[in-house]
Order: C-alpha cells, then sequence, then structure tokens
C-alpha cells in the first residue's frame, strides 16, 4: 500500500523502461494506482503483457511496447506509439539495466560495452526521445542508477561506470532541460528483495547475501514498493523544485561500502 493519497498522478502518462519486471513494474503498478496511464518498454513482450494484465485487472490503462534501449530508432518508434495511444506523454522512468557479477581482468570488451549500452546509452536514447513530448506541458524523468555508481564494488565496474554516467547525464539534462519545464532525477537503489539485480548480485544460498543483509545499517533489505514510492515523490508537485540530483534509498548501505561484499 502507497503511503501517498490516490490519484496524485491524475491525468498523466507515464513511459517505463524495463517496465516488465522488477523495480520496473512496481514502479509501473504505483503509479496506474496513482491515476496515470502507463507504457511499459522492454525487450520481451510476454513480460509487458504481463504487467499491462495485472493493471488492467485492477481498473488501469497499461500500454505494452517491445523495444530494445539501445536501438534509438526503436525507442522512438515506441514513444510515438505511447503518444498517438495516450495523447500526451509526461513522465519517464528509465529502469531498463543488464548486469552480472564479473571480475574486470575476465571481462571482455563485448561485455563492458553491452552494459553501458543498456544502462548509459539506453538511459540517453530514452531521456532523447522523450524531451520533446515532456517539454510541451511541463515532464519529468527519473532514471534508476545504483550507490555503485561512487561506492567502489567489486566484480560490478561495467555496471559502476554505467551507473556512474547516469548520475552526471542527470545533472547536465537538468541543467540543459529544466528552461523547458523538465526536471531530471535519479534514484539509487540499495539491495532490493525479490529482484533480479538482487538475485544475480547475491543469489539465495551465498554468504554474499547473509553478509549484505547483516551490515545493512536499517537491518533489512528494501523493497519494490519503498523503490516506486521515492519515485514518485520525484515525479509529483511535492517535488517541483528538486531536478539533477540523486536520491539515495539505500537503507543506509553507502555508509557502510561494499567491502568484500561480493568478493
Ligand atoms: C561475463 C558476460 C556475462 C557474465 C554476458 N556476458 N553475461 N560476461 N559474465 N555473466 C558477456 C557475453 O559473453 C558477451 O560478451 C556480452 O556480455 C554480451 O552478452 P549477450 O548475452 O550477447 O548480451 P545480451 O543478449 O544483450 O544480454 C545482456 C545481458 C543479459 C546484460 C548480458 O544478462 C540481460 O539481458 N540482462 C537483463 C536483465 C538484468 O541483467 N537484470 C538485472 C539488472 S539489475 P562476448 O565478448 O562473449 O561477446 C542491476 C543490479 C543492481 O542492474 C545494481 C548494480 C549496478
Ligand atoms: P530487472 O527485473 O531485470 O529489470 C530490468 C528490466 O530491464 C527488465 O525488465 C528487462 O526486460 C529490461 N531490459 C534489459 N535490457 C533491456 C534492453 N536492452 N532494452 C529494453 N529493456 C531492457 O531488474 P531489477 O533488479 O528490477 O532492476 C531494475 C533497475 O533497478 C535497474 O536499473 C537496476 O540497475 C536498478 N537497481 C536494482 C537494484 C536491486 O536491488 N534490484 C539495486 C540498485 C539498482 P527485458 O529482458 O524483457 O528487456
Amino acid at each position: 500500500m502507497s503511503v501517498f493519497k490516490d490519484g496524485l498522478l491524475a491525468g498523466q502518462v507515464a513511459l517505463i523502461t524495463g517496465g516488465g519486471s522488477g523495480i520496473g513494474a512496481g514502479i509501473a503498478t504505483r503509479f496506474a494506482e496513482q491515476g496515470a496511464r502507463v507504457a511499459v518498454l522492454g525487450r520481451k513482450l510476454d513480460k509487458l503483457e504481463g504487467v499491462a494484465q495485472q493493471i488492467a485487472a485492477a481498473g488501469g490503462q497499461a500500454l505494452p511496447l517491445p523495444a530494445d534501449v539501445r536501438d534509438f530508432a526503436a525507442v522512438e518508434a515506441a514513444v510515438a506509439q505511447a503518444i498517438s495511444t495516450f495523447g500526451q506523454l509526461d513522465i519517464l522512468i528509465n529502469s531498463a539495466a543488464g548486469n552480472f557479477l564479473s571480475p574486470a581482468a575476465g571481462l571482455s570488451a563485448n561485455g563492458f560495452r553491452t552494459v553501458i549500452e543498456i544502462d548509459l546509452v539506453g538511459t540517453f536514447n530514452a531521456s532523447r526521445a522523450c524531451f520533446q513530448a515532456l517539454s510541451k506541458q511541463g515532464g519529468s524523468i527519473v532514471s534508476i542508477t545504483a550507490t555503485q555508481a561512487w561506492v567502489p564494488t567489486p566484480l560490478q565496474c561495467h555496471a559502476g561506470a554505467a551507473k556512474a554516467g547516469i548520475a552526471k547525464l542527470t545533472q547536465d539534462l537538468a541543467l540543459e532541460w529544466g528552461s523547458s519545464g523538465v526536471r531530471v532525477n535519479a534514484v539509487a537503489p540499495g539491495p532490493i528483495a525479490d529482484t533480479e539485480g538482487m538475485r544475480r548480485l547475491a543469489p539465495d544460498e551465498t554468504d554474499a547475501r547473509s553478509r549484505l543483509e547483516r551490515k545493512m545499517p536499517v537491518g533489512r533489505w528494501g523493497r519494490v514498493a519503498e523503490i516506486a514510492d521515492a519515485v514518485l515523490f520525484l515525479v509529483s508537485p511535492a517535488a517541483g523544485f528538486i531536478t539533477g540530483t540523486t536520491l539515495v534509498v539505500d537503507g543506509g548501505q553507502s555508509l557502510v561500502g561494499a567491502g568484500d561484499l561480493f568478493g
């Protein structure tokens, strides 16, 4: 259940990349509960349709948009489809990402490039493709980054570099697009339970998982709904004077540092 009053996003349209699963799906669902019509973008149509059906069953409206964020033309076409279906676009959430654990010395050039292209280039592509529509009536972008952007973390040089790039892109886009009425922010989650991200970084049975849980200052991992509420705050009028910032929603994990968690 959300801590926000219902209908906060009534009349608005949001596009969520990576909206077919995990944190992106949680954001799409929370936005729909708050009255937004949502478009969910990802590569696999079945996942997108599953989320759209759940939203429709709860009385909301959702449009599945199969596309790869690395392909600018495909993203542009998906954005055009969202606008022709819903008539406007007010919010973009960049949640699409790819990640795996790999030592830098064993990571291929293509492995590094792949993560940079999904996370960082994909975030630029979607932001650039949405900018004109967002600037029509004033809009907002929130990108999902990670504390690996500034906390040195073993086996994560590809994802850390991509997320650090997103933090800087967030500042530069905020600087350039503020005068067009577009706010640009990011959210950096800590470890979030029941997500593909944590299944990859700390599988259930590993020591890394229990070490990570013990080291959390708040004593637990986060919930998808807690990230969705932080994003909802940033796109809401309550955050109307906030732009160019990364909101850390990590239960204090980055205060401790990564240490040998993934080592
Ligand atoms: C080393 C790997 C690898 C692995 C892939 N590669 N997996 N290298 N260890 N486990 C290398 C491949 O060998 C290849 O390089 C290159 O990466 C591209 O691999 P493909 O499989 O061709 O890429 P693609 O089909 O585009 O798939 C992208 C993917 C995949 C990232 C590899 O896992 C994916 O689609 N992920 C999406 C879902 C996901 O990752 N969700 C978690 C996000 S959470 P070569 O040289 O062989 O050609 C997240 C976590 C939290 O981001 C925060 C931390 C920042
Ligand atoms: P997830 O469920 O795997 O979400 C990632 C989504 O991105 C998937 O739905 C995937 O769908 C989509 N995607 C991947 N590559 C894509 C591409 N090339 N084009 C379009 N869509 C693509 O993982 P998650 O854990 O919820 O992560 C969501 C976001 O939160 C990510 O940005 C991640 O870095 C961030 N984050 C997560 C955690 C955590 O604890 N989970 C912590 C910090 C940050 P398809 O495969 O169908 O394309």
